[in-house]
């Protein structure tokens, strides 16, 4: 009696999670230890718009350590004054600025001219950082920032390394960190040539090789929301799932990225890196314990399980597109092939779909299939798992065959969600069935500080995290897997009749025949 009363007690005080008052905000723990960021490439694109947005919005939640330095270095001639004016333009640009805000964190930047190929440039670097670290108590510590085109990596890091700013420990310096942006290479030579020279005068655990797709809340929410639970794991198989999509759709085209982008393509710009981490997040093992060396093992067992593509079949594989002029956000918007810098013969392809296999107990026979595409309808970034049909509808005499499957959403943008599809039963006399939704948004009752994705990636290379990185074992598999393709593909007579044309503001080009299930 006395069981059943306590059962009652509790479930009549049972409350879900979001009828309590508030959630805790998560806050930062600690600091970094005080250090140097040198911006390598601070005249260009991803300094103004992503690294000092993220650093001034750290500032401004005071997660930044005291004292910090921000060395911007490019060809550019600019003083201090001049480099400051830009960083506030361009926050101006982004959002409206605190202006009192802006004169405490204007102090911490600098600038430093640098030729990119030329010793005596770093070895004056090495010395005024040394100065620096006199003068402001910065103690050696340095983060280098490599935001200049890839071309320039190799040579950057050597110099970097004949300065003696690798070292750690010794003459004057703390701890001593790369900062490396995709792409690491363009095929799997190039990716292991590159990485020979970062590790001239780098070890592994300095080098910290970005995907910003990795720092997104709802992306790292990947590995909690499977591994946090009991109820998915169970589920999370070739038993229970029919296929997996994994889409990463966008409206922007290919903006005054010509150069890099006619280099790299969709297969390079997105799937060799951010398609592949969501797709590693999503098929993984649980690691034993949440630490960077064991997640990131349990991804590159994902890698090293992905069936090879059969070239002799590759359109049953692969489809490539290129978008034509169309409307996006009811403004006509130009072909690829007219967009400023592009050749008009160009054979880029700027839209990708691809099924993928991955040989192993779990995924066996479960097509993961992975869309993304430049100028598609809307902006859209999502993982749906899309569960089996019921065994046997004993409903078929009234609702016939259809009941919709199970569907899982993870939403990563523009809904940060997740969203469960089931069916029920209609209210009324009638036997209908109608699919519905439960939904949770996942900043759902949180009010603590949000942090956008080159905030976290930076706050982790600051404090010399290494699980939101690619490790360059991961970069060599996925480069494995993909570089015959690409090799067929930019080889092959007839890429032109492989690159299917399709209209700006839609959903990518339209096949005939699809041998999806
Ligand atoms: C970048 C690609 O890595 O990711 C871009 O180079 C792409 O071409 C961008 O637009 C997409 O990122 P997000 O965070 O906007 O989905």
């Amino acid at each position: 009696m006395d069981n059943h009363n306590t059962r009652l007690t509790a479930m009549a005080e049972t409350t879900t999670p979001d009828m309590l008052n508030s959630f805790e905000p998560c806050l930062i723990e600690g600091k970094s230890d005080p250090f140097t960021l040198v911006i390598l490439g601070a005249s260009g694109d991803l300094t103004a718009r992503k690294i000092i947005p993220a650093l001034f919005n750290l500032h401004l939640n005071g997660t930044l350590p005291d004292p910090l330095l921000i060395v911007g270095c490019a060809r550019t001639k600019m003083s201090d004054e001049d480099f400051r004016d830009k960083m506030k333009k361009a926050l101006i640009n982004i959002k409206s600025l605190d202006n009192q805000k802006w004169e405490t964190f204007a102090p911490s930047l600098l600038y430093r001219i640098i030729d990119y190929n030329d010793f005596h440039s770093f070895k004056n670097l090495a010395d005024s950082l040394r100065d620096m670290d006199k003068k402001f108590g910065t103690m050696g510590n340095r983060i280098f920032y490599l935001a200049i085109p890839p071309s320039l990596y190799k040579s950057a890091a050597l110099m970097l390394g004949k300065a003696g700013l690798s070292t750690e420990k010794t003459d004057g310096n703390g701890w001593s960190r790369i900062v490396v942006e995709k792409p690491f290479g363009r095929n799997l030579n190039t990716a292991i040539d590159l990485d020979r020279s970062l590790h001239e005068h780098f070890q592994e655990h300095q080098i910290f090789r970005i995907d910003h797709y990795l720092a997104k809340e709802t992306v790292q929410n990947i590995l909690m929301f499977r591994f946090a639970n009991a109820i998915f794991e169970p589920i999370w198989n070739r038993q229970y799932i029919r296929h997996i999509n994994i889409i990463a759709a966008e409206t922007l085209g290919v903006e005054h990225r010509a150069g890099y982008y006619e280099q790299a393509g969709i297969l390079r710009d997105m799937f060799q890196n951010h398609m592949m981490q969501l797709l590693a997040l999503t098929a993984m093992e649980p690691p034993s314990i949440f630490e960077a060396d064991r997640v990131i093992d349990e991804k590159v067992k994902v890698y090293r399980s992905l069936r090879p593509f059969p070239t002799v079949d590759l359109q049953n594989y692969l489809i490539l597109g290129q978008y034509g002029p169309g409307i996006i956000d009811g403004k006509r918007v130009p072909a690829y092939r007219h967009e400023p810098g592009i050749s008009v013969e160009s054979l880029t392809p700027t839209f990708a779909g691809m099924k993928v296999l991955i040989d192993n107990w779990r995924w066996q026979g479960v097509p993961f299939y992975l869309t993304s595409g430049k100028r598609l309808n809307k902006k859209l970034t999502q993982i749906v798992i899309q569960f089996k049909d019921v065994p046997h509808s004993l409903f078929r005499r009234t609702l016939g065959e259809e009941i919709a499957a199970n569907q899982l959403i993870l939403g990563i943008y523009p809904d940060e969600k997740i969203s469960l599809t089931f069916q029920t039963k209609n209210p009324g006399a009638k036997l209908c069935l109608r699919t519905v939704a439960m939904d949770f948004q996942y900043h759902q009752n949180y009010s603590g500080p949000l942090l956008e994705a080159y905030e976290k990636v930076l706050l982790d290379c600051m404090i010399g995290d290494h699980m939101l990185f690619w490790r360059q074992d991961g970069v060599e598999l996925c480069w494995s897997f993909l570089t015959p393709i690409l090799m067929e593909c930019e080889t092959c007579q007839d890429l032109s009749n492989m690159l299917l044309p399709y209209e700006s503001g839609s959903w990518g080009p339209i096949i005939k025949k699809t041998k999806r299930e």
